[in-house]
């Protein structure tokens, strides 16, 4: 006997996933079993999509009730994307006892585990390995890979746009807004950049994998966010003076006082693994207690990449339909999330790269002197490039470690100062890489 699928939402992803469900189905079914029966699909254009070669029985729809309420239907995938129509249709699959395998990160990140716990109190699935790190399949890593290990830090590039634009940045001295042009013509950015540029996307994918390795309900509000929009070329020559880099850094550390969490450019050793990640490429770097540093590495993104993630899962809901597992592991691998212990942003000491762009004058480096020592904040180093317009020159001083609310105190009072261009750019330099 088959299991019966249903695919509602036909766009990058939804392409991806029947192109390999209609491709690979031979070893599929080989590696299963049994085979996997795709019965409806469903997009609100879907007589202009050339759907992969599927037999004449799959139901065309753009209605995408009838798909969840197809009695022959075993699992619903959703790919609509968004929070809304998204969320009454995967509300509505588990109301009517059907598996859900979904990709939607935004939805999740905000509503997983109410929805895992409606999925559980009718007896089926809700599967989202697609939702983080496209082609990675890190969920798996935490919810069973590594389920025996206690995870302390977790770090990851987790957008794919945001990545390709600092690289570019960095490899070409490019600026910014040239270089996301770029990244909107190659498809890898958004019309609206802003999801992706602005962390937001990183931190619905934070959110998810935190919730999984910490076990605390959390969601992305909880999460300190700042994007790359104000990164220049200059930033990275002098990150490279010190040998480092600058990644849009997902961070989740825990300590006895609780979960720290953040996304935001952040300098990382160039000699970082992490530091390796190019171009439009994901990866995370866990360190758990007892099993110490994995590191895993794929395509962020993209119909092929997150179809695969999609197919996989629904391989594995289906094994489980097949021989009725009563048992299933919940995506957030804990049996019920704990309460979440934030350990606030302005608590964490470490050094800072403080980029200023002033009109030069006397006694610049005096004057933030005399403001960071008043907030105890000690100098590490000064470092000016050569420049030739006076009017704007940058330059960078690094701290020792410091309170971030110290620095953030430094700078509210700096920016007072005549001889800013613009406001001081502070960044975190991660140390224990
Ligand atoms: N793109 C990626 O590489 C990637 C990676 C990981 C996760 N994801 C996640 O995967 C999901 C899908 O992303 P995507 O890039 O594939 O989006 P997309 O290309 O915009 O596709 C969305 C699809 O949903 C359909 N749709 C929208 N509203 C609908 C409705 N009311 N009824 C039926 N169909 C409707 C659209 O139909 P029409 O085409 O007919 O208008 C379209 O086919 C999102 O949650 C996204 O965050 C995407």
């Amino acid at each position: 006997m088959d299991v019966t699928v249903g695919v509602i939402g036909l766009g990058n992803v939804g392409s991806g996933t029947l192109e390999i469900l209609a491709e690979n189905g031979a070893r599929i079914r080989e590696k299963l079993g049994f085979p996997l029966r795709v019965k409806a699909i469903c997009s609100r254009n879907v007589a202009r999509k050339k759907a992969p070669a599927f037999p004449d029985a799959v139901t065309r729809t753009t209605d995408w009730r009838e798909v969840v309420r197809d009695p022959e239907i075993d699992i619903i995938v959703e790919l609509v994307g968004g929070t809304a129509t998204a969320g009454h249709i995967i509300e509505e699959a588990l109301r009517n006892r059907k598996s859900v395998v979904t990709a939607n990160k935004e939805l999740m990140a905000i509503r997983g585990a109410e929805l895992w716990a409606m999925a559980s109190e009718n007896g089926v699935n809700l599967a989202m390995e697609a939702s983080v790190a496209g082609g990675i399949p890190i969920h798996t890593i935490l919810r069973e890979g590594i389920a025996g290990d206690r995870v302390c830090e977790l770090y990851g590039v987790l957008n794919g746009t945001s990545n390709f634009i600092l690289t570019e940045i960095e490899k070409s001295n490019a600026k910014f807004e040239s270089v996301l042009a770029e990244a909107q013509q190659l498809g890898y950015a958004e019309a609206d950049p802003s999801a992706d540029v602005d962390g937001l996307d990183a931190r619905s994918k934070l959110a998810i994998l935190a919730a999984l390795a910490f076990g605390e309900r959390l969601t992305p509000a909880d999460i300190y966010t700042e994007g790359i929009r104000r990164i220049l070329p200059v930033d990275f020559e002098y990150a490279h003076q010190l040998k480092h880099t600058i990644r849009l850094l997902c961070l989740a550390r825990q300590s006895d006082d609780g979960l720290l969490l953040s996304v935001r450019p952040s300098l990382i050793p160039q000699s970082a693994i992490l530091a390796q990640v190019q171009g439009a490429y994901n990866a995370v770097w866990i360190r758990g207690a007892y099993g110490e540093d994995t590191f895993y590495y794929g395509r962020g993104a993209g119909p092929k990449p997150t179809g695969v993630a999609v197919v996989s899962d629904l391989m594995r809901v289906a094994r489980e339909i097949r021989h009725g597992s009563p048992d299933r592991v919940s995506p957030f691998a804990h049996e019920r999330l704990g309460e979440y212990k934030p350990l606030p942003i302005p608590t964490q000491a470490l050094p800072y790269f403080l980029r200023f762009r002033v009109e030069d004058k006397a006694g610049i480096i005096a004057t933030l002197a005399t403001i960071l020592a008043k907030h105890q904040i000690g100098i590490d180093a000064v470092l000016q490039l050569p420049r030739e317009d006076w009017r704007d020159l940058p330059f960078v001083i690094t701290t020792e470690p410091a309170k971030e609310q110290a620095i953030r105190d430094a700078l509210v009072e700096i920016r007072e100062a005549d001889f800013l261009v613009e406001a001081p750019l502070a960044m975190p330099m991660e140390r224990g890489f």
